[in-house]
């Protein structure tokens, strides 16, 4: 069946030397978990994480890039770029970069497809707004995100997509959604998944759960049927994030 995995989303947060610093207290207190690990890091992080994270349970993973192959772009980083550092995973789509960066859902696609063609996991974000959820049209939303990011996205390669639900009242704000409302959403994923390739794909795909997850609150959201782990923002940036990873 389907390996848990549990992500850590470090956004703007640690220096090199402090990413170096915080693996090597990590890594031991991760060794025993039996899903897969990643830490998604700044851009200069990469090198350094992925050297301190070798011979660990952890894998490391950037937080965005752009979807040509190299050029005129200045500030970006290319998929290139990311896999020969070490990145195992790509977070597409974040709220906070389609709310503070404008990214859009074609963009999102455009970078999935080309995530995919260089070996790179995208981990593609979905999420409503609280104004959203309380006018009823969650759901909706989220399919349509998904359906726009999934274009052109081959059936054999659904099952190396991880797909994160983080609504967005939810992102740092210590709110977190019930298990009900996180099981619904992601059970709703899974059925477009079936809808759009078929059930064993949707079988497959990895849908994680974020939004202020927390070692108090990990165990009940990953032991939902729907829900195959969590993307983490704060709680990632101690090393209480292995009890997350490791739930009591
Ligand atoms: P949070 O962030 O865990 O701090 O709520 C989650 C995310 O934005 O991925």
């Amino acid at each position: 069946m389907r390996k848990r995995l549990v992500a850590g989303n470090w956004k703007m947060n640690k220096t090199p030397s402090e990413t170096r610093a915080f693996l090597k207290e990590l890594a031991p207190l991760v060794k025993g978990a039996k899903c897969d690990v990643v830490l998604c890091v700044p851009a200069v992080d990469l090198i350094p994480a992925v050297e301190a994270a070798k011979g660990s349970r952890i894998k490391i993973g950037a937080e965005n890039m752009h979807f040509e192959e190299k050029g005129a772009f200045t500030g970006e980083i290319s998929p290139a770029m990311l896999t020969d550092a070490g990145a195992k995973y790509v977070i597409l789509g974040h709220s906070e970069r389609r709310e503070m960066f404008a990214e859009t859902n074609e963009g999102v696609n455009k970078k999935a497809l080309k995530a995919i063609e260089h070996g790179l996991i995208p981990i593609i974000c979905c999420g409503e707004t609280l104004t959203q959820r309380e006018q009823g049209i969650t759901v909706d939303h989220i399919r349509q995100q998904i359906r726009i990011a999934y274009l052109g996205i081959a059936k054999e390669d659904v099952k190396n997509t991880v797909i994160a639900y983080e609504p967005i009242w939810a992102i740092g704000t210590g709110k977190v959604a019930t298990t009900e409302q996180a099981e619904e959403v992601c059970g709703a994923i899974r059925k477009l998944i079936a809808e759009l390739y078929d059930r064993k794909t949707a079988g497959q795909v990895r849908i994680l759960y974020g939004g202020s997850v927390a070692p108090s609150n990990a165990k009940e959201l990953f032991e939902q049927p729907d829900i195959d782990g969590g993307l983490v923002g704060g709680a990632s940036l101690k090393t209480d994030f292995a009890k997350v990873v490791l739930p009591e």
